[in-house]
């Protein structure tokens, strides 16, 4: 009953903003847990992709997977990166640390998120900073590439953010994103917007199967995790919005109602 009432409000650009900064706000503010970096689904490589060696105390691995591969279709050494939907900081953390940026923003609507992230991640190529991605705090064609992990099925208006990414990117520069729509006519929906947004497609993949490998693979962390850090009535809750191995969210990935993209697109 309650996701049915979700879904159907969802419709509305207000609601899907407005649900998207409660949630996220208070998530940050009830769960600071300084180690929980990522809130992606995480990604396992394809076989022809390089092996990333990672320590075995890295915790979440996966989600960590999901940006070192999307940031790998392009260079970000000695560039300017914008992070749309920076979440907890994790991935930006990884990628200014990892892959020498010039300087690594990464913008988030919850002020929350942003005051943890900034508390937690501190390098001098990186900041943290609050902001919307419909409207995105940044001067025209200052930016050489903008990462975007799993935060445009929230936005009111994605062609909005799409043409936001357009004025703040410099003459080729690239948006590197990934994304799931819950139902295959919303990803459709997706790549239409995509298609009309003025900047270059230079490659998409469905990447659903490496998305599900890799929930398969954290699952038993990630129950774990959810054990400890969230309180035994929400731990249900919390699960399904975890995409733990027999959520909704993973059921409908793995029967392929749900679908999970990566994009490479350009500023011509
Ligand atoms: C599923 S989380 C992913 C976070 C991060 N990218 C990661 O992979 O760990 C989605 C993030 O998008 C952010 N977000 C949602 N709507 C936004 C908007 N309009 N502008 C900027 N950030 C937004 C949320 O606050 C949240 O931190």
């Amino acid at each position: 009953m309650v996701n049915l009432i979700i879904k159907t409000f969802k419709r509305y650009a207000w609601f899907k903003r407005f649900n998207a900064k409660i949630t996220y706000e208070l998530l940050a503010k009830y769960i600071p847990a300084e180690d929980w970096h990522f809130m992606n689904y995480g990604y396992e490589p394809n076989a022809d992709e390089a092996p990333l060696r990672l320590k075995d105390s890295v915790l979440q691995r996966y989600p960590l997977q999901m940006y070192h591969y999307l940031a790998a279709k392009t260079s970000i050494t000695n560039k300017d990166v914008l992070e749309v939907g920076s979440g907890r900081g994790g991935g930006a953390r990884y990628l200014a640390g990892a892959m020498n940026p010039n300087s690594y923003v990464g913008l988030d609507l919850a002020q929350s998120a942003v005051d943890l992230a900034n508390k937690v991640h501190q390098q001098s190529n990186l900041k943290f900073i609050q902001g919307s991605a419909e409207e995105i705090p940044v001067e025209n064609s200052s930016i050489d590439v903008v990462i975007n992990v799993e935060s445009s099925h929230c936005y009111g208006s994605v062609d909005k953010f799409l043409s936001e990414v357009k004025r703040v990117l410099k003459p080729n520069g690239y948006l590197l994103m990934v994304d799931f729509r819950n139902e295959v006519k919303n990803m459709e929906l997706f790549q239409e917007q995509i298609k009309n947004s003025g900047l270059e497609l230079v490659k998409e993949e469905n990447i659903s199967k490496n998305v599900i490998a890799a929930i398969e693979a954290e699952n038993p962390a990630k129950v774990k995790r959810i054990e400890e850090l969230v309180p035994k009535r929400w731990q249900k809750l919390f699960s399904d919005f975890a995409g733990v191995v027999g959520s909704r969210f993973y059921n409908t990935l793995k029967d392929g109602t749900r679908v999970y993209y990566r994009f490479v697109l350009r500023k011509k």
